[in-house]
């Protein structure tokens, strides 16, 4: 037995070192020293032993079997080794290559404009309020005082969807959706996409306007003036020459045009105003009672005034952009800059 024993273990010791794998190697630590294993068989002879062998032997088997239980924890260790040496080189990581850039973006010029004009109008009270741009006949013209026949709907070169219903051409229809909701006083900007027949180097088909008004108890155009003047202030610098012209629109009166003091000659007269020292930025006026009698304000009790202007026609002036078109091209080299 004690040399069925020795063999047995130079055999395992073999094969231990023979394996390539933890798997094999279980299956090598199954097959000799397991319950079915070899050695298990090989001590079922030790009952037919005598009383002098038995010891001699069952020592020599628990030697055997420590030295072959310590082999196989060596032989694990370097297998579980190897395959972590294995795994870290093939996953090795160069540190020292150049990082790859990633390309950072960032909000388009319209949307900067329209965020600032948000906060500009919130900081003096206003709230923000939307509608629809696929709108009703009845918002777009019929309740701003444009009737049916009204040249004024001329002006405007309406993309028709059915007999009366338009793509909005201009956020005002948002004033009649918001007064025919809420009692004054209100105080509501609305900023939004608008359509009209159009296109050129100063107008697109698509484009933005940012709607305001104010209805409360005697409001006045001095409070026009005044909440126009600073918000020209703040958008385009403390400083910056304000100018209210006679106008019309069907749903003030009076009606005035706002210019500011042309931000490329200062005032003195160059192209880009037309040598006139000014440009155009907004129109408003005082909320026609025709207006109130549409949305059922009380037209004894209540005063407002109301003001639009293009977001593409403001930014292209506050950063100096001489082509509208390039706000839709989407060139990064363009909107980068912002
Ligand atoms: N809705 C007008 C336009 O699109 C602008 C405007 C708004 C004028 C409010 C007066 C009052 O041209």
């Amino acid at each position: 037995m004690k040399e069925q024993l020795e063999k047995m273990a130079a055999r395992a010791r073999d094969e231990i070192q023979a394996v390539d794998s933890e798997a094999a190697l279980q299956n090598v630590k199954t097959a000799f020293l397991g319950k079915k294993g070899e050695m298990t068989a090989i001590m079922k002879g030790m009952g037919k032993l005598s009383a002098e062998e038995r010891p001699v032997i069952g020592a020599l088997a628990n030697t055997v079997k420590e030295g072959l239980e310590v082999a196989l924890k060596d032989r694990f260790d370097q297998l579980r080794q190897q395959a972590l040496q294995h795994r870290l080189a093939s996953e090795k990581v160069d540190m020292t290559l150049p990082g790859r850039t990633m390309f950072k973006g960032g909000k388009h010029p319209i949307t900067l404009v329209m965020e600032e004009l948000v906060d500009i109008f919130s900081s003096l009270g206003f709230g923000v309020s939307e509608g629809p741009e696929i709108e009703e006949d009845f918002y777009n013209f019929e309740a701003l005082n444009i009737p049916k026949d009204h040249p004024a709907r001329d002006m405007q070169d309406t993309f028709y969807i059915g007999d009366d219903v338009v793509l909005r051409t201009h956020t005002s229809p948002v004033q009649i959706r918001t007064m025919l909701q809420h009692a004054p006083p209100v105080r509501v900007i609305a900023p939004g996409t608008v359509y009209r027949r159009d296109s050129d180097l100063t107008h697109s088909p698509m484009f933005h306007q940012i709607e305001g008004f104010l209805v409360d108890k005697k409001v006045t155009f001095g409070d026009l003036k005044g909440v126009l003047t600073a918000f020209v202030e703040q958008f385009f610098g403390s400083g910056t020459g304000v100018r209210f012209r006679p106008s019309f629109f069907p749903f003030t009166e009076p009606s005035a045009e706002v210019d500011i003091a042309c931000v490329i000659c200062g005032g003195k007269g160059c192209r880009v105003c037309s040598h006139t020292g000014w440009l155009e930025i907004l129109g408003s006026g005082m909320i026609d009672p025709e207006v109130f009698k549409a949305v059922k304000y009380d037209t004894e009790k209540f005063s407002g005034f109301a003001f639009g202007m293009g977001l593409e026609r403001i930014a292209m002036l506050k950063y100096g952009v001489n082509d509208l078109r390039l706000f839709f091209e989407n060139d990064l080299r363009f909107l980068s800059q912002f």
